[in-house]
């Protein structure tokens, strides 16, 4: 008889990465409810909801007090008409609303964490309608990682709504390696920066780039999979990068099987910000029901070259270039091999044929002839794959 499994995460979610928005990159602790209800206006009127992005999630600083029982209230200024409205609104848009909490005693920015209230505050969350929960690692001195994220985790089982539990600990305990059965993703680097290749240094912390961001995966793709993805951040698509940079970072993520989270402002995007992020053929290469993160397949130096196993034996491609001048690149299939030893994928180029189709020009071809392209500085170009 094995012993008995009390612990348990609601297995039904995010079994393709889930589709959504968060308040920090753009908003930081700027946040009020009709700048949320907006956003759910916005991700509605879009076309991003059509696309399949689903919640829309209220970071840091939403926090009011704690009330005399210990129980948390949305801050009065505001919220004034509280976190079960809001979570009625968006609702009714056929949206989901998130929330965030930290697992120490203060969240990164200093309002109430849930620590020695985990039960509290996800029956708090349940009551209000809440749908995913975000759990920081701020402010967590002498706490043990592994404890403290499943006690939320089974706070939340508990507390009996399906609230999607994404855990925020940077990749500083190697999540990945205790996480599965804990959370549906955990965030494996520091935070994100608007830039290429940039650290960008705070003093006592740095946030990264989109190249750091990517390199910092190495190694981590066999743990990921329906219920449970490495986590590379929210995405700074339309915060300030070029075009080609943004549509790198948009596609990079999606071949990494990562939670797609959009971080701008919905409410005055720009059309070509509207169209990558609503981007049909990138989404379903994120979305695809195998669940396998791309791996690296070539690598030289500046050019590197992604795939990603994909349904009924189609991959997804992508050319990647890490340098600031644009690239001529030649790659003749035939003499190429391709074995991946995680999911079990193997192509011997030479002696099955596929059909590609650049997922962003149309351009058509096939595996039999060498394949040409040109990639731009700090872009990337994207084939899928079917077999012939
Ligand atoms: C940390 C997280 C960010 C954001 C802020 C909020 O830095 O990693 O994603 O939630 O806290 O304070």
């Amino acid at each position: 008889m094995g012993a008995q499994v009390y612990a348990q995460k609601f297995e039904q979610i995010a079994r393709t990465p889930q589709l959504g928005w968060n308040s920090w990159n753009t908003f930081g602790c700027n946040v009020n409810e009709k700048m949320i209800r907006e956003m759910a206006d916005a991700m509605v009127s879009s076309g991003m909801k059509d696309a399949g992005y689903e919640y829309i999630n209220i970071d840091d600083c939403w926090h009011g007090e704690r009330d005399k029982n210990g129980f948390i209230q949305a801050d009065k200024k505001h919220f004034p008409s509280g976190m079960k409205a809001l979570a009625d609104y968006v609702h009714a848009k056929g949206l989901k609303l998130g929330i965030y909490s930290d697992a120490g005693n203060t969240t990164c920015a200093g309002r109430p964490g849930s620590r020695g209230h985990e039960y509290q505050d996800a029956l708090t969350y349940a009551s209000w309608g809440i749908d995913y929960v975000k759990y920081d690692w701020c402010d967590t001195k002498d706490i043990n990682p592994v404890s403290a994220y499943s006690t939320m985790r089974d706070a939340i089982y508990k507390a009996g709504r399906p609230m999607l539990f994404s855990i925020c600990e940077w990749g500083d305990n190697k999540p990945w390696d205790w996480a599965k059965d804990v959370g549906h993703s955990w965030r494996t680097t520091g935070d994100i920066y608007p830039c290429w290749n940039c650290e960008h240094n705070h003093g006592s912390w740095s946030s990264w780039g989109v190249l750091p961001i990517l390199d910092k995966q190495t190694g981590l793709r066999k743990f990921a999979g329906p219920g449970h993805w490495n986590d590379m951040d929210m995405m700074e698509v339309g915060n300030g990068m070029t075009a080609d940079e943004d549509r790198a970072h948009f596609s990079l993520w999606a071949m990494m099987a990562s939670p797609l989270i959009a971080g701008n402002d919905l409410r005055n995007m720009s059309d070509a910000t509207k169209q990558l992020l609503t981007h049909k053929d990138t989404l379903a290469i994120n979305q695809d029901k195998l669940g396998i993160q791309a791996m690296k397949w070539i690598d030289e130096g500046a050019i590197e070259i992604f795939i990603k196993p994909l349904e009924k034996g189609d991959y997804a491609v992508l050319f990647l270039n890490r340098d600031d001048v644009a690239r001529d690149y030649s790659l003749d299939w035939n003499f190429h091999y391709m074995k991946d030893d995680i999911s079990k994928h193997e192509i011997f180029f030479d002696k099955k044929r596929f059909n590609w189709r650049d997922i962003w020009t149309g351009e058509k071809g096939t595996t039999g002839s060498q394949y040409t392209t040109r990639i731009p500085a700090h872009g990337v170009v994207v084939l899928r794959l079917s077999p012939q």
